[in-house]
């Protein structure tokens, strides 16, 4: 168990051993789940020894930060609901964790915050920099698992964090991490995918319950060939809770979105199934 501000950090390996893995596995389009053909992969082809997140994006940085601006998964669901929990941040000093390309480090860096970014991928942290390039964003590679000690104690404002999450086995330590780096007052702001609704696929949930932090992988179909293999762990929603208000943080406000209007003309099916039930929760707390 994970107690108190110290970290305890915790090896690869016994965070693959931690989670029950899940497989084989099928094909998974990020944007519409259902609709493309199973593609079995044997459990011999995951990559256990590697960071999931890491190991995931490498495959496809290029890809995901040329179509993730406009995709209507990112750009008429998930970016709206997470900005709109978020608010004005001109004068704010923002940490983007998890930033990938630097999508919303841009965005928020182009209405006036001060912005630090990182993400674990190489790759990612590439592109982040050339988009963000001129504006007023610092950018690391870093991990949401380990310490993230080029940051000072109680230095920024807001804290975002969009869709990285599922990538980190155990949350308590990022947590506290996040409440070292905040402000007094300051907002956290995160989405993840909802773990209801990767418990009710059965593709995601495996032959666990709902209780078990598990870590699947799947041939995401929504990126293009060749499709990446993209790992990573659906937990409890109580764990998530939980792990947040025992580092600290006052939840403040959830969401369950609901895809913007604008989608069903562009995607009539993915808006249908996203307004029947949700894909992720985004989450504001408040630093107690
Ligand atoms: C779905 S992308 C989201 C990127 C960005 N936040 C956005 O909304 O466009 C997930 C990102 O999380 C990053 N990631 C995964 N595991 C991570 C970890 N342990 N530490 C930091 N970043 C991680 C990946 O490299 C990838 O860039």
């Amino acid at each position: 168990m994970i107690t108190g501000v110290a970290f305890a950090w915790l090896s690869l390996g016994q965070a693959v051993q931690g989670a029950a893995l899940v497989g084989p596995c099928e094909t998974m389009d990020n944007s519409v789940p259902n609709r493309y053909p199973t593609a079995l992969m044997s459990t011999d082809e995951k990559t256990p020894n590697e960071l999931p997140g890491r190991a995931s994006y490498t495959q496809f940085a290029d890809r995901y930060a040329e179509q993730a601006p406009v995709k209507p998964h990112n750009a008429l669901y998930e970016r709206p609901a997470t900005r709109s929990l978020l608010g004005a941040v001109a004068g704010l000093d923002v940490l983007d964790a998890g930033c990938g390309p630097g999508i919303l480090s841009a965005e928020l860096a182009g209405e006036g915050a001060r912005v630090q970014a990182f993400d674990v991928t190489p790759a990612m942290v590439q592109l982040a920099k050339a988009r963000c390039a001129g504006l007023a964003v610092d950018i690391a590679q870093g991990d949401l698992g380990r310490p993230l000690d080029w940051l000072a104690s109680g230095s920024v404002d807001r804290i975002v964090c969009s869709l990285a999450l599922d990538y980190v086995e155990h949350l308590a330590p990022t947590f506290q991490e996040f409440h070292r780096v905040a402000r007094p007052g300051a907002l956290l702001v995160f989405s993840m995918s909802h773990p209801m609704r990767d418990w009710i696929d059965t593709r995601t949930r495996g032959s666990r319950t709902y209780f078990e932090t598990t870590r699947f992988g799947l041939h995401w179909g929504g990126f293009g060939e060749p499709k990446p293999w993209v790992e990573a762990f659906r937990r409890p929603l109580a764990d998530i809770f939980n792990a947040l208000m025992e580092a600290g943080w006052a939840i403040d406000r959830v969401l369950e979105p609901m895809p913007q209007p604008e989608m069903k003309a562009v995607s009539p099916a993915l808006h249908a199934e996203l307004a029947q039930a949700p894909a992720f929760i985004c989450v504001r707390a408040r630093r107690v």
